[in-house]
Order: structure tokens, then C-alpha cells, then sequence
């Protein structure tokens, strides 16, 4: 999150303890969000029919969240369209509980004792509170179900089959296996849109889900493999989420995302992938690799998909030679990669030329060349930091075509000097935690947008300020005080830097190492800021 900092806030000439202090308060204050209250009202009537602890706005609704219900509650009108029976401990719903309801839309059994079985096995089992039955069967009316954090092994063909309105089924925090499904888990059920059976015990992506299903969730399952067919008929998904899986590179078959014609966003994170894979949909906006063990990018894994925006492969074992040149080739909607953490030693070729956001952070980088960078004439934000770079290997004429580059970090690096050439456009410069020891003239010469620039953690001792090209003031460790001095190279006229009024310099150097941090921002902008 960012400190917002507003123009009236500048404190100097304090004891710098109580002055951030003070000014942490303000930031406290002002950037809090506002909280949103979504709070139901609470029922003022209640109808003769309303079963004991429940309560009933309407004809039409029955609540008895949290009611201490150990049954169903019996008595319960023909008529009621929803019924919410949350966090009770009810362990069985039978057919007959339930048969007379032929208007019910809505059920939410989230959090109960139901079991599979349906039957109390064991009488010590009553003190087991976690629903763990499905019922057998329910109304042929039934729009919405939630049956989330229960203790489920079993669906049977007409619990959720047969119901030509059902919407949503959440079955999510359950131990569903395979075996625990029928084969034809939503016979005619065909308007069914959203499905999640995230965190059960599911190795196979399950048979026959209707081909009205907008969204999926399978996230942490044990699936191992896709086969061919996986996701037959579901041509209208949009959504897939298969991320905490075990899933492995040579168990996902070819064609098995073949059928998903509509998908725009699968998440295959934190699997057990070590290749992109290949036959991914073309409609796909959004592509999560990341976490996985992914060492290659081949060169036909993803350059159909030219409707993707966002790819995130971060945290994989990735290097620039095992990443095809190109890969990216004809991604020409691809504005934001994430490649953090991975092993790349280069920026590899072939990037998108039509990035914005480029994360390559926390690599092994240690020289960018003349043309490395040459072809992203869009990026505007370009983060590098904690790789190897040192000064003498970043060539000076690197930067030179990203005239569209406003943030640019590079913090983290060997290097020993503020490059030169960076582009005008910067607005945010980070180069903390290298060993800069001085600051070339002209290296920031020009950079009239720039609002935050941080050189702190580096050896920087001296700095003169009054040529054209220099922010930073020298001061004298003032005491531990928040100095603003006056600045000769800010007043002048026909500066470039003529726009910046204030320079804070803070010295927080206890350790006989200086330790610098600039904050520079714009007297244009009298709003408050990200600083
Ligand atoms: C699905 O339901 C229809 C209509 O009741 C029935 O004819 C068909 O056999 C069922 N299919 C399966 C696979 O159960
Ligand atoms: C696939 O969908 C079509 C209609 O869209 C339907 O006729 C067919 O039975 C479905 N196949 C499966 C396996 O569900
Ligand atoms: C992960 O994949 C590697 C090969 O890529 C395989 O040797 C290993 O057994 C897989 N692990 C699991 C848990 O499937
Ligand atoms: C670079 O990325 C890291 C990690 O996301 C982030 O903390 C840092 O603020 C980024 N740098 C800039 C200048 O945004």
C-alpha cells in the first residue's frame, strides 16, 4: 500500500522520531479505507409459521443461521422460496424434509454436520457436528445451493440433477472423491453457470458437467492429470480454476483444454508443471503459471493466444535460453508479465512488444546489452530489482527507447553509479540497497516528471547541488532533524527542475554509513500523493 503524503504535511525542523511519528498518524488517518458496513436488517415480523429460533421477513424466507438447529426444522411452509439453514449442525436432510418445497429457489446448508450415508452410525457420532450427507434429492425448483464446508463424500444423481433452473452449486471445503460422484451429476440440470468444488478430494476433473457452466473451480484438489476430453462440451466456460493441484506437464494430454472455447481465465498455479502447455485456449485474457516448476517456454506454447493480457509465470525455474525467441511472437495484447523470481541470467529475447508492466525482479541479471530492451517501446513500468547488475554491464544506451517508461527499479544490484540515460520520463526512480557512490551529471538531468526518487542504503557521501542537472542538497546530519534547506538549483528560472520545490532529505545514519532517502515531489500537484 502506498503513504499518501499531501503538500501541508512537509514537518521539518522536529525531532525526526516525534515528526514521523506524527506524520505516520496523518498517513493513518488519511488512508484509511472507508469501512463498508453490509449488514442485513434484521426481520421485524414473524410469521405464525416460523419454525422455533428461525426468523421470517417474508412469506416467502426462512432464516435460521446460526439457530443451534441439530434437525431440520420441521413445519415449514409449501410455499418458501429460501431457506437458510448456515452453520447449525444439522447432520441428515431426507426426501421427505424436503419433497414439499416445490417453489424452493434457495438452500444454504454452508457449514452443518450433514454426512453421506444420511444415517447415524454410531451414537457417538451426534457429537460429530459436520454435515456429511447430501441429500438424496431435491426440489426440481432449486436455483441456488450452498452445501460449502461440510463434511460431504457423496452427491447422488438427483441431488443436483434433474432441476432445468439450477444457477449455482457451491460444494467447495468438502471431501468429495470421484468415486463419491454419480456419472451424471447434473442430468438436465442445463443452467448451471457456476460450479466450485474447490478443496475436496477430487483426482479427475468430473464427467459430464453441463455445457451452460460459466465458471469452475477445482482449485486444491489432487488432480494429476488432464486427459483428452477433460473439459468436454463446456464451450461456455469463462472461468477455470485449477490451481493448488499436482498436476504434471506429461499427464496433461493434448486436447485437453480443446473444448473450452470461451475460456478467458484458467489458473494453473502452483502445480507441478515443468513446460508451458500447449493447445491452451486462444481466448484466454489471463494465464496463471506461476509457482510452479516450469523450465522452458517452447515456441508454439502461447503465441495463438493473441487475446492474452496478463501472463503470470513468476516463481518458476525459468532461464533466457530456454525461453523460446519467439514465444511471444503475435502477443500483441500482452500488456503485463510477471517473470519474478526465476533464474533468468538475461532479459530474454523476444519480450512482448507490446508490454506495459514488465516484473523481472529477483533473477540472476547481470548485464542488459544495447538492444536487450530496444523493441518495448510501450513499457511503462519496468521493475529489475535484486538481480546482478553492475554499472559496468548495463550498457549506457540500454534505456534509450523506452520513452514511455515511468517507474523503473533497480534496486537490489551491484551497481556503483546512477546510470546515465534513463529515460525523461520517469516518474518513479528506485535505486536503493546498491553501491551507487555518485551521481553523474546529467543523469537526471531532464526528468521533469519525476515525483519520487530513493537512493537509500548506497554510499553516496557528497552531492553538490546548483548545476542544472542536480536534486540533491548537501545538508549536515542535522541532529536527526527533517531538513528542507533552501536549494539554489530549484529557485533558478529556465531550469528543467524549475517545477520541484521541495527536496527532503533524511539522514538516518546511526551507523556511520549514510543512508539516504529523497522524496521529491511536485508543487504542481497540491493533492496528495503516493511518496
Ligand atoms: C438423463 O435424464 C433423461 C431424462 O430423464 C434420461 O432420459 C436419461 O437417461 C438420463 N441420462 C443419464 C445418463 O442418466
Ligand atoms: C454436449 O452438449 C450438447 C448440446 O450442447 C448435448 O447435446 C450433448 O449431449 C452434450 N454432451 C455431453 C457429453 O454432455
Ligand atoms: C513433479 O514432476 C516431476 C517431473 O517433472 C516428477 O518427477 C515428480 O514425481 C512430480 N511430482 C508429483 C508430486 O507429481
Ligand atoms: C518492484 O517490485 C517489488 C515487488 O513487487 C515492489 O516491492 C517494488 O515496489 C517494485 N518497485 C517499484 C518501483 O514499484
Amino acid at each position: 500500500m502506498c503513504a499518501c503524503v499531501s503538500e501541508d504535511m512537509v514537518v521539518w525542523k522536529l525531532p525526526w522520531t516525534s515528526a514521523l511519528g506524527a506524520l505516520l498518524l496523518v498517513l493513518a488517518v488519511l488512508c484509511q479505507d472507508p469501512e463498508s458496513a453490509d449488514e442485513e436488517p434484521s426481520p421485524t415480523s414473524q410469521t405464525v409459521k416460523c419454525p422455533l429460533h428461525c426468523k421470517c421477513p417474508s412469506d416467502s424466507t426462512v432464516n435460521c443461521a446460526s439457530a443451534e438447529l441439530t434437525e431440520f426444522p420441521s413445519g415449514l411452509s409449501d410455499g418458501i422460496q429460501m431457506l437458510s439453514l448456515e452453520n447449525n449442525m444439522i447432520r441428515e436432510i431426507t426426501v421427505e424434509h424436503v419433497s414439499h418445497l416445490y417453489l424452493l429457489e434457495t438452500l444454504n446448508l454452508q457449514n452443518n454436520g450433514l454426512s453421506s450415508d444420511g444415517k447415524l452410525e454410531h451414537p457417538l457420532e451426534r457429537q460429530h457436528t459436520e454435515l456429511t450427507s447430501a441429500p438424496k434429492a431435491l426440489p426440481h425448483s432449486l436455483v441456488n445451493a450452498d452445501f460449502s464446508s461440510n463434511e460431504l463424500t457423496r452427491v447422488y444423481p438427483y441431488t443436483f440433477g434433474y432441476k432445468p433452473k439450477l444457477r449455482s452449486v457451491y460444494l467447495h471445503n468438502n471431501k468429495l472423491t470421484d468415486s463419491g460422484l454419480p456419472e451424471h451429476m447434473f442430468n438436465t440440470s442445463n443452467s448451471l453457470e457456476l460450479l466450485t468444488m474447490s478443496s475436496n478430494l477430487l483426482k479427475e476433473v468430473p464427467r459430464n458437467l453441463p455445457s451452460s457452466l460459466h465458471r469452475l473451480h477445482l482449485k486444491n484438489n489432487k488432480l494429476k492429470r488432464l486427459p483428452a476430453g477433460a473439459f468436454k462440451n463446456l464451450s461456455d466456460l469463462r472461468e477455470l480454476h485449477l490451481q493448488d493441484n499436482q498436476l504434471n506437464s506429461q499427464d496433461i494430454e493434448q486436447g485437453a483444454f480443446s473444448d473450452l472455447s470461451s475460456l478467458e481465465y484458467l489458473d494453473l498455479s502452483n502445480n507441478n508443471l515443468s513446460v508451458v502447455p500447449s493447445g491452451l485456449p486462444k481466448t484466454l485474457l489471463l494465464l496463471h503459471l506461476e509457482r510452479n516448476c516450469i523450465q522452458s517456454i517452447p515456441a508454439d506454447s502461447l503465441n495463438l493466444l493473441r487475446n492474452l493480457e496478463y501472463l503470470l509465470i513468476h516463481n518458476n525455474k525459468l532461464r533466457s535460453r530456454t525461453i523460446h525467441p519467439a514465444a511471444f511472437q503475435g502477443l500483441k495484447k500482452l500488456h503485463t508479465l510477471h517473470m519474478y523470481n526465476n533464474l533468468l541470467e538475461r532479459v530474454p529475447r523476444g519480450m512482448p512488444r507490446r508490454a506495459k508492466t514488465l516484473m523481472l525482479l529477483h533473477n540472476s541479471i547481470s548485464e542488459i546489452g544495447r538492444n536487450d530492451l530496444a523493441l518495448l517501446h510501450t513499457l511503462t513500468e519496468l521493475n529489475l530489482s535484486y538481480n546482478r547488475l553492475s554499472s559496468g554491464r548495463l550498457h549506457p544506451e540500454a534505456f534509450r527507447k523506452l520513452r514511455r517508461l515511468q517507474t523503473l527499479d533497480l534496486s537490489g544490484n551491484n551497481l556503483d553509479t546512477l546510470p546515465v540515460g534513463l529515460p525523461r520520463s520517469l516518474q518513479v526512480l528506485e535505486v536503493k540497497n546498491n553501491h551507487l557512490r555518485s551521481i553523474p551529471a546529467g543523469a537526471l538531468t531532464g526528468m521533469d516528471q519525476l515525483t519520487r526518487l530513493v537512493l537509500s542504503n548506497n554510499q553516496l557521501k557528497t552531492m553538490t547541488c546548483g548545476t542544472t542537472d542536480c536534486l540533491v542538497l548537501l545538508s549536515e546530519r542535522s541532529g536527526h532533524h527533517f531538513t528542507v534547506p533552501p536549494c539554489p538549483a530549484l529557485k533558478g528560472t529556465g531550469h528543467r527542475f524549475s517545477i520541484l520545490r521541495y527536496v527532503l532529505y533524511l539522514s538516518l545514519d546511526e551507523l556511520m554509513r549514510t543512508v539516504w532517502s529523497f522524496c521529491v515531489r511536485s508543487v504542481t500537484q497540491k493533492d496528495q500523493r503516493c511518496c
